[in-house]
Parts: structure tokens; C-alpha cells; sequence
């Protein structure tokens, strides 16, 4: 009783902040997986400036995979200290808002930069608000063009290691998912495949990426092809038709390994090369078949009209994606598309999304929330503002 009457005289004390204020300073953490990211931004009138920005990323190559405990410790490790760095590149300026990533994602990564982030907005005195991480990519080119494009209504591919889905925005808290993963994501998929490529790291995905840029290519065996997921409309609901599903493509090179007898990790970088251009051009392929076919429904129920403009947002880890980038640009669609492709270094994980997501949030009349919880998971389509104590 104590505590919540506690909390509810510290959420209900006048912040210093006005929500018209167009001239204020956000710090962000985002720490919803293995990234210790921390920014400083500038709320101006007509621009966001990028004081000061760092990540710090857990090496996770020796376990082949993320350890939440160990993801943990990084960020008890790195988050106050990246703090304290980013406050100095910034010559210690006053703090006017703080955000930080609340879902979804790893529990206890989430708890880390969240109890960082309300503890200095307490000890500050200004309002704590949390943020979804999906509306952090889903925004970034807005906070790349400081709010300025796309406008609402747009759509989005978010394509990243822990989601992939196409989403149309109607505003800031209104996003309707019109296809999502029936079982991993792209991300996932292509770190799995890059390691049984024999690649080894963190951001394998990337990796396979720049692997696969040298001309050079081994030959193949006869009629080896990647099969699409998903595709046998007769035997699918609509639903699933209308799907993504990257699980598939985990199963393709061990079946190959049998069929062929061979060992992929054993065989020659070039082939192995070859083997990636196949294994990425198939898993943008299904990506860019599966949008064709939402727009095209979409079409046929009138929700949008044909020849129509369309602002078409790709962002997230894999948004940074050459061979994703070319299919997506080549969508046959019979609308008039402005594609936003999100400069890579802001695709992947970032606390720039996060701040500038808090904005919008913050200006929109989000409460500040110093109660807030982690969220492992949190649909996008339930972004309703947080629950008031
Ligand atoms: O958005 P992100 O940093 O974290 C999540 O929210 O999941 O995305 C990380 C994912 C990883 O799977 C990584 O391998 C992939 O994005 N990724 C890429 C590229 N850069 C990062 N995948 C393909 N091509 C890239 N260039
Ligand atoms: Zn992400």
C-alpha cells in the first residue's frame, strides 16, 4: 500500500516537460536482446539531432546462440558505463525525458536497461516512458527525416532475428498486421543456415550477406533448388496462405547434405558461397511472393485502390539485406510504391528508434510510466497506452 500510494504521488506530480515543448533533450536505451545501445538526441522544432550513440554487442560465438543469463550480465556490465560515456560526448547536458525499450524481447535484457532508465528519470526528475521495439523500427525512417516521411498511412516490413511481418501504420497507435511468421523469423532462419554454412560470429544473417558479394562461385549439384514454404494454396487456409514461415529453410541444406552425400562444411568457400546466393534468393523470394499476394487481396477487398501511392517502410536487422533490398524493390504490384529503405546502420538494433519512438509517444500523450514491466511479448496491434496504477 505504501509503495503504489508512493508511486502514485510520483506519477502524478506536474513534470517539467510540456508535451508541446519542441526543443528538449531524450536519453534512450534499448536492451531487448543482446545490445547494450544508449543515445542522446535533440528535439528541435523542425530536426532531431543525434548527440551521442553507442552499442555494445554480447560476443555469443562460443555458444552458437544467445544465453539469456549471460545477455543479462552484459547489460548489468555495459549499460550504466555506455551511459556515463554518452553523458560525457555530450558534455553532460540536462536530461529532459528518458526512454527505454519494454518489450518485446528477453525478460530479464528488458528489466536491465528499464530499471536503468526509470532510476535516472527518478533521480532526475522527469518523465520515464517505455517503448515497444517494433514501433522503434517501424518509426526509424521517420526519425531518420525527423518525423517528416513517411506520414500516415504506410506500410512496413519488419524484418529482423526475433520478427517478421508486413504492417500497415493508420497512426502512431493503430498498426494492423496484415502477414506475420507462422513459425521463426528471416533473421533466425539465415543465422542458421549461415552457420551451417560454416560461418561462425554474432549477426550471421550479415555476415552470409557480405560473404556472398565475391563473384566467385563453385558449381552446384544438378537440380539442387530451394522449395518455398507456404505455397500450396488448395491445401492452406487463407490465413496460412497469407503467411510467412522461415522454419523451412533450416531443413534445406542437411536434406541436401543427405541427398548428395557431401558435408557443406567441407566443401570449397565458392561453392559454399554459391549455396548462400541460393539459400537468400529463396527466403526473399517467399518474402516478396507472400507481400505480392497481401496487396494483391488487399486490392480485391477494396482496402486499397489500384495505382494507388503507397509509402512502404522496410526496416529492421534484415532490412539491411542486398538480395532482400533487390526484391522487394522489384514487388509486383500494380500500386504506385515510395520505398523507404532504412540506411543499414540504423536497420539493426539501435537506441536512435527508441528515442525517437519515446518522442512521438511523449508528444502523442503517452503517461509516463515509472511502473512499467518488461514485456517478453507484446503484439504490435496491442499497443494501447500503458495501464495507468
Ligand atoms: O533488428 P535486429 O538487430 O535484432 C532483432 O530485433 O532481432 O536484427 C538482427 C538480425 C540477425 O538475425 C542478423 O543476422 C540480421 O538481423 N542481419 C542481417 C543483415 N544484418 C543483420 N541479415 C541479413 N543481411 C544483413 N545484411
Ligand atoms: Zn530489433
Amino acid at each position: 500500500m505504501i509503495l503504489s500510494s508512493a508511486l502514485r504521488k510520483l506519477r502524478t506530480e506536474p513534470f517539467q516537460l510540456q508535451r508541446n515543448a519542441r526543443y528538449y533533450r531524450v536519453l534512450a536505451i534499448e536492451s531487448s536482446c543482446d545490445d547494450s545501445a544508449i543515445c542522446i538526441l535533440r528535439r528541435e522544432p523542425d530536426q532531431v539531432v543525434l548527440e551521442a550513440h553507442e552499442k555494445v554487442t554480447l560476443d555469443s560465438t562460443k555458444y552458437g546462440g544467445i544465453v539469456p543469463a549471460d545477455a543479462f550480465a552484459h547489460h548489468l556490465r555495459c549499460i550504466a558505463p555506455t551511459i556515463s560515456r554518452m553523458l560525457d560526448l555530450a558534455r553532460r547536458p540536462q536530461i529532459d525525458l528518458v526512454c527505454a525499450t519494454s518489450g518485446p524481447g528477453m525478460y530479464s535484457s528488458l528489466a536491465a536497461g528499464l530499471q536503468v532508465g526509470k532510476g535516472l528519470a527518478l533521480g532526475w526528475n522527469v518523465p520515464f516512458i517505455p517503448v515497444h521495439h517494433m514501433l522503434g523500427h517501424l518509426l526509424t525512417p521517420r526519425a531518420l527525416s525527423s518525423g517528416k516521411a513517411p506520414g500516415y498511412p504506410f506500410m512496413s516490413l519488419l524484418i529482423s532475428g526475433g520478427h517478421t511481418m508486413l504492417v500497415l501504420s493508420r497512426s502512431l497507435y493503430d498498426h494492423k498486421i496484415l502477414a506475420n511468421s507462422l513459425d521463426i523469423a528471416a533473421g533466425d532462419a539465415l543465422d542458421k543456415c549461415a552457420r551451417q554454412l560454416g560461418m561462425r560470429g554474432v549477426m550471421l544473417g550479415k555476415e552470409l550477406d557480405k560473404f556472398t558479394k565475391d563473384p566467385k562461385l563453385g558449381p552446384l549439384p544438378d537440380n539442387f533448388t530451394v522449395s518455398l514454404p507456404l505455397e500450396k494454396k488448395s491445401q492452406l487456409t487463407r490465413a496460412k496462405y497469407l503467411s510467412f514461415g522461415f522454419a523451412h529453410f533450416e531443413s534445406v541444406f542437411p536434406q541436401a547434405e543427405k541427398k548428395y552425400g557431401f558435408v557443406l562444411n567441407e566443401q570449397q568457400e565458392s561453392v559454399r558461397r554459391h549455396f548462400g546466393i541460393k539459400m537468400q534468393e529463396a527466403i526473399f523470394e517467399h518474402v516478396g511472393r507472400k507481400i505480392e499476394l497481401v496487396l494483391e487481396d488487399e486490392i480485391r477487398q477494396g482496402k486499397i485502390s489500384r495505382g494507388q501511392r503507397l509509402d512502404f517502410v522496410c526496416s529492421g536487422g534484415v532490412a539491411a539485406n542486398s538480395f532482400l533490398r533487390a526484391r522487394i524493390q522489384a514487388l509486383d504490384a500494380d500500386l504506385d510504391i515510395k520505398f523507404h529503405f532504412v540506411d543499414p546502420k540504423w536497420c539493426t538494433d539501435n537506441a536512435l528508434m527508441i528515442a525517437w519512438a519515446g518522442i512521438e509517444l511523449f508528444e502523442a500523450g503517452e503517461s509516463p510510466d515509472l511502473g512499467a514491466v518488461p514485456r517478453a511479448k507484446w503484439p504490435l496491434d496491442q499497443l494501447e497506452q500503458s495501464v495507468r496504477i
